[in-house]
């Protein structure tokens, strides 16, 4: 359990905690592992880490592929790829554009229509290199996506997750949320509204934001948990570590692009080896990571911070915050319904 891990996390948060996750050997998904008749899905899955993602369920024999992308066309090109290769499985592509609440929402009933669904890796991100908000909510992008839609679409899935349990299974439902362990390496504004902290240009820093997003996700996650029963619905984090071939830094100048190459030639995994995190979390881990943050295959502290009693005053405050900013789509509601059976 990463709470109970507090004594590691300043190792973690180290230049060598860092190297020493990122050399980890991989470790094999255990053998026998088969998906069939299992239906997943995989957002932010065109490209990068999310596409092996789902290259290597599909391997594993998953029936039923959703891609939860912004393009249908990005959507479609990938789809071709991955339905030539698997062409026994059903590949769908479904449009989720997480910069808008309502695209969360129609993205969220369209999962409800499936007739079962055992898991998700909500993958999709981005990091944005200049302040921008998104059009719909005012809230910056970065914040937006990767932190305030990743939360609500989150906690909706919830209780489609747990309908579409098949009775019997061997393992519940499982939904994986994407960390970063640059949430290690960065630290969070305390004073104040935490998120109106982040809808100012002031201070923005593309690295810090993204960071940022993903510390707040970490708080969300383990609040979440904690109303979740993992045998209706097990929530984790996994993180792909440094990862290589991906498009994550696209809105970078071709300068500073070649700069990360040669960092990412000598440090960073092939986005392959990184998409077995995933399985990882998703197939493999049990109730000891619900809550967790699953790195490099294994479970692993959170940051520093958030053993601190400034950490759980942030959390607590960021919870109220968030579900007074998710309230509209019903998350109070979700939350309550969900832990009556915890
Ligand atoms: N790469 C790394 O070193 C690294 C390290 C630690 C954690 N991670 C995490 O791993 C995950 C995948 O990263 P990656 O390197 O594979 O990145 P990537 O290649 O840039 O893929 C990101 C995916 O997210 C999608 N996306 C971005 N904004 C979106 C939006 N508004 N709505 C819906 N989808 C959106 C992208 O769609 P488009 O193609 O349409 O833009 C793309 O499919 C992310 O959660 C990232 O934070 C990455």
């Amino acid at each position: 359990m990463s709470s109970e891990l507090e004594s590691q996390a300043w190792f973690e948060s180290t230049f060598i905690g860092f190297l020493f996750r990122q050399f980890a050997t991989p470790k094999p998904l255990p053998p026998g592992i088969r998906l069939t008749d299992q239906v997943a899905v995989v957002t932010g899955s065109n490209v990068g880490i999310g596409f092996e993602a789902s290259r290597h369920l599909l391997s594993l024999g998953l029936s039923h592929l959703i891609m939860g992308v912004r393009s249908q066309s990005k959507g479609e090109s990938a789809a071709a790829q991955l339905r030539k290769e698997f062409p026994a499985a059903a590949v769908s592509v479904w449009i989720l554009d997480m910069q808008s609440y309502d695209s969360v929402r129609a993205f969220v009933d369209e999962c409800a229509t499936l007739p079962r669904l055992d898991a998700v890796i909500l993958n999709a991100a981005l990091m944005n290199i200049s302040y921008r908000t998104a059009a719909t909510t005012g809230h910056e992008l970065t914040m937006q996506v990767n932190y305030l839609s990743t939360a609500l679409l989150t906690t909706l899935l919830l209780p489609v997750l747990k309908a579409k349990k098949i009775p019997g299974a061997p393992r519940p439902p499982v939904i994986c949320v994407v960390g970063s362990d640059l949430a290690y390496r960065v630290d969070v504004e305390t004073r104040g509204s935490l998120l109106q902290h982040f809808n100012t240009p002031e201070g923005f820093g593309q690295f810090l934001w993204y960071g940022r997003s993903k510390v707040l996700l970490t708080f969300f996650l383990t609040k979440l948990a904690e109303f979740v029963n993992p045998d209706d619905v097990l929530v984790n984090m996994p993180n792909p570590g440094t990862t290589r071939g991906t498009a994550f830094f696209r809105e970078f100048s071709t300068l500073v692009t070649k700069i990360i190459a040669i960092g990412q030639f000598l440090i960073a995994r092939p986005a392959a080896t990184a998409a077995t995190t995933y399985l990882d979390a998703a197939l493999v881990r049990g109730k000891e990571s619900h809550g967790c943050f699953v790195s490099d295959w294994a479970i692993k502290p959170y940051p520093q911070f958030w053993y601190t009693a400034e950490g759980k005053e942030f959390g607590e405050k960021l919870w109220e915050e968030t579900m007074e900013e998710l309230n509209f789509a019903g998350a109070s509601k979700v939350i309550q319904d969900m832990s009556a059976s915890r």
